[in-house]
């Protein structure tokens, strides 16, 4: 039997448990040239509670009913396809189920001596988001001033290590005390400013003494406005992502300051890590791996265990409680280690 997610009906607000539904269903035989796996660990992010809504956004809305599809790791328990045997690892985005088919053209081989965080953090979206945000787009020159809105979050904690590697003095952005501390203390930031409190823009113009001159943005809303108002001359911003705007239908929930965009001659970049071909995928797992390995980068998971929590753990993503990714797991299987 498998038991996978779908969505039951839409949230007005954050979802929650209440709007996921536990399908179960019996395993079809197994298709020539596939691998069954039995998948172990389960990613969550701000895009699926996106993708509970349907309005227009970067990503189609999920149906109702529909598997909530996310990147999983898991191990192979059966195999048609040649090269592939059971025991392998794999990830793929194979949806909140505790089994999943696939061709291998779907699955990304996993290397267990790197572990399973590793491959879902640093060699997955958020990994290859603060690497090629910066690589191709922010081009950080040591010395310079960058800043991270959450920055204590998934891309975000990557994103302020990425930064360091690369020399910058980096600010980070994040929603409470214990936050900013982490960011701090754990990631290396030069400072945190807690969004929460008042005068963010007085603030980070202390913070940022010579202007801003790297924007690495993943949430928008009125964090990104105190940014853009203390942007260095010819400043570069990076759109990375709009959490505090992608769950509105309200195309006013992204306000922005871009009389200062434009008053400093800032360039304006977007990106999606989705759109990179696989040889440039591979390159970016390759230079995120010999970072991790260095330890100057060092992946940052808040893990819940239990299929059954995986909603409640993309609810906390989204409500501010998790630190760095939030992973899910399922069973721990022998051969790989977290
Ligand atoms: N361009 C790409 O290729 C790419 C790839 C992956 C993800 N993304 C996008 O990047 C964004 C971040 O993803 P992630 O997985 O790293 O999530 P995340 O930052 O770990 O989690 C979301 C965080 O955003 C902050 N937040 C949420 N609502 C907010 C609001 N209204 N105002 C201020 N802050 C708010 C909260 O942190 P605080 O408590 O610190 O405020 C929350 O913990 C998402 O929008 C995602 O869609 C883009």
């Amino acid at each position: 039997m498998n038991r996978k997610f779908v969505l039951k009906t839409r949230p007005e607000t954050l979802p929650g448990p209440e709007h996921f539904a536990i399908v179960e269903e019996a395993l079809p035989p197994l298709g020539e040239g596939q691998v069954r796996l039995r998948l172990a660990y389960a990613a969550v992010s701000p895009w699926q509670a996106q993708r509970c809504k349907d309005f227009a956004n970067y990503v189609e809305p999920f149906a109702i009913g529909e598997l909530i599809s996310c990147d999983m790791l898991g191990q192979v328990v059966e195999s048609r396809a040649a090269g592939w045997a059971k025991g392998d690892f794999a990830m793929g985005r194979l949806g909140w189920q505790e089994y999943a088919d696939a061709a291998p053209a779907a699955l990304t081989r996993v290397d267990p001596r790197l572990g399973a965080e590793t491959w879902l953090t640093a060699l997955s979206s958020p990994g290859l988001s603060a690497w090629f945000g910066f690589a191709d787009h922010a081009r950080p020159m040591p010395g310079e001033t960058c800043v991270i809105t959450s920055a204590a979050g998934a891309l975000g904690s990557f994103a302020v290590q990425v930064a360091k590697a690369g020399g910058m003095r980096v600010v980070g952005i994040a929603g409470s005390e214990a936050k900013c501390r982490f960011v701090a203390e754990q990631l290396g930031a030069d400072a945190c400013l807690d969004h929460r409190l008042p005068d963010l823009e007085g603030r980070l113009r202390v913070a940022a003494a010579d202007g801003v001159h790297v924007f690495y943005d993943t949430v928008g809303g009125p964090a990104a406005d105190a940014v853009f108002a203390n942007m260095a001359k010819y400043g570069r911003i990076v759109l990375v992502g709009r959490s505090a705007a992608n769950i509105s239908a309200d195309p006013g929930a992204d306000f922005a300051n871009m009389r200062m965009v434009w008053a400093r001659e800032c360039t304006v970049e977007t990106f999606s890590m989705y759109s990179l071909l696989p040889e440039r995928r591979a390159e970016g797992r390759k230079r995120m791996a010999a970072l991790v390995q260095s330890g100057r980068v060092v992946p940052q998971v808040s893990m819940v265990d239990g299929f059954e929590n995986t909603p409640q753990a993309l609810h906390d993503v989204l409500a501010g409680r998790m630190l760095g990714k939030a992973l899910v797991r399922y069973w721990q299987p022998d051969g790989i280690h977290s």
